[in-house]
């Protein structure tokens, strides 16, 4: 073995591990290392070549106040001092300031959080919880949705004693089609539609056995990296009704929506819907650390002082990333965050729509908040996919991946890394209105580049 105190660190070496050590998610693992970077600063990053580029994708929509603000780096280095983590069976008093601040941010009586390390593992609280409170199984889903990489990790841990307070068996899933009304999965247009697709869930929930079997369904309020699919204004009420009617519970997966990215505090108050259980992550810590939660409401919580709360982690309510949290969530409030994202996301939508004139390869243009989405087609009047839509990632040339190279060269990176054919443009809440121009003016180069994959 090497002296561990001095692993070879030149440009080359670290070149080498990226490529033969690391494991890279979600990707064939690269041939060569992708750009490493150096440091950030606000809505902007440098790469070790000396280059600077304009965020527009917050990191994968986590980043919302900006790169490196010195509030949040002093808290952390204040609260590192004292104590960086200790077992979650005692109090810190980071975990129990942020579990209030969670019941005062988040809508109507969501009042008591499990707090985890990322999105995923708030997912997983969530259905956990729902199987637990309901002693139900099935957990309805919506295709093009993401959740989190985590395979239902309790499941595998037999024989160990916890286990007994599980419903066992694991999750059943069912899936429901998206309010997708780009592409319809009933071929209907809305508003004429009558909301087929919540129609729809109260059918499927009652055939999956209703309120004897079904525990909850499970869905991002603005669908994220599968598209920026936003709800008609309808959806959720009638959403509500439906799920009320069968004593479905609500899961609303605020991961990647949460803390301003639509232009409220959840994307949940442009509805005025209170979900039973709601899961975030992203926005609360910004990856400054870390962090996630899974807040449910007064009647959940209190059954738990009665039934054994079957769930838990090491470093649940880690202090630092806790008082990470407790720095950060202010700033929302004290910069008014919350409001600039609602009246720059509509600039930049408005911006992207002219975009949509312009290129042939945009078909769609749609947003809430500083969260827009950029659909590309083959043919705008056939909608023709610009890449073939399957569940499959295909290794080789993907049209999408090449306008992201493109952006990539003229200094700015967006969310295209994922295999559905929209480009997500989701800049930290912090962006004025020029960077957005700039933003903009380099996008509507990059999808030149689009444009030349078109019939
Ligand atoms: C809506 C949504 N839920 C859950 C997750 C998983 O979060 P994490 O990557 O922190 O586990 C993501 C990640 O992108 C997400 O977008």
């Amino acid at each position: 073995m090497i002296d561990l105190k001095s692993i070879p660190s030149a440009k080359e070496d670290l070149d080498r591990y990226e490529v033969e050590n690391n494991f890279h998610s979600w990707s064939f693992q690269p041939a060569v290392s992708p750009p490493r970077v150096v440091s950030a600063k606000g809505v902007r990053f440098t790469t070790e070549d000396g280059r600077e580029r304009l965020d527009f994708s917050s990191c994968f929509v986590s980043h919302n106040i900006g790169h490196q603000d010195e509030r949040v780096v002093d808290a952390i280095c204040e609260q590192a001092k004292t104590l960086t983590s200790f077992a979650p069976s005692l109090s810190n008093k980071p975990r129990a300031i942020l579990a209030k601040m969670l019941a005062e941010v988040t809508p109507g009586d969501l009042e008591r959080s499990f707090i985890t390390l990322g999105g995923a593992e708030a997912n997983e609280a969530a259905v956990k919880i729902a199987h637990q409170y309901t002693g139900r199984r099935k957990v309805v889903t919506r295709y093009r949705t993401y959740h989190g990489g985590t395979a239902s990790a309790m499941s595998l841990s037999a024989g160990d004693s916890r286990g007994w307070a599980q419903v066992l068996g694991g999750t059943e899933i069912v899936t429901v089609p998206q309010p997708y009304c780009y592409r319809c999965s009933f071929g209907q247009t809305y508003p004429s539609c009558e909301l087929q697709c919540v129609k729809y869930i109260d059918e499927a929930i009652d055939l999956e056995g209703g309120a004897d079997k079904v525990a909850a369904i499970i869905f991002e309020p603005v669908t994220g990296a599968n598209g920026i699919i936003v709800p008609p204004k309808e959806y959720f009420p009638m959403l509500r009704e439906v799920c009320d009617k069968h004593d479905v519970l609500m899961i609303a997966d605020e991961v990647m929506t949460g803390f301003g990215r639509t232009g409220k505090w959840f994307a949940m108050d442009h509805w005025n819907v209170v979900p039973d259980i709601m899961t975030m992550a992203k926005g609360m810590t910004c990856g400054y650390l870390p962090m996630g939660a899974t807040v449910v409401r007064k009647q959940i919580g209190d059954r738990f002082k009665e039934q054994f709360f079957a769930h838990g982690a090491t470093y649940a309510g880690h202090a630092l990333g806790c008082a990470t949290a407790n720095a950060l969530i202010p700033i929302y409030q004290e910069d008014n965050l919350i409001e600039k994202s609602e009246k720059l996301g509509q600039y930049l939508l408005d911006k992207a729509q002219e975009l949509k004139e312009k290129h042939p390869c945009v078909g769609d243009v749609r947003g809430l908040g500083l969260f827009v989405g950029i659909e590309l087609v083959k043919n705008k009047a056939t909608k023709e996919p610009l890449t073939p839509t399957n569940a499959k990632v295909m290794p080789g040339m993907n049209p999408k991946l090449e306008i992201a190279k493109k952006l990539g060269e003229l200094g700015m990176m967006a969310m295209a890394a994922n295999p559905v054919n929209v480009i997500a443009l989701a800049p930290p809440l912090i962006i004025s209105k020029d960077e957005i121009d700039e933003g903009v003016a380099i996008m509507d180069e990059a999808l030149k580049v689009g444009d030349r994959f078109t019939a």
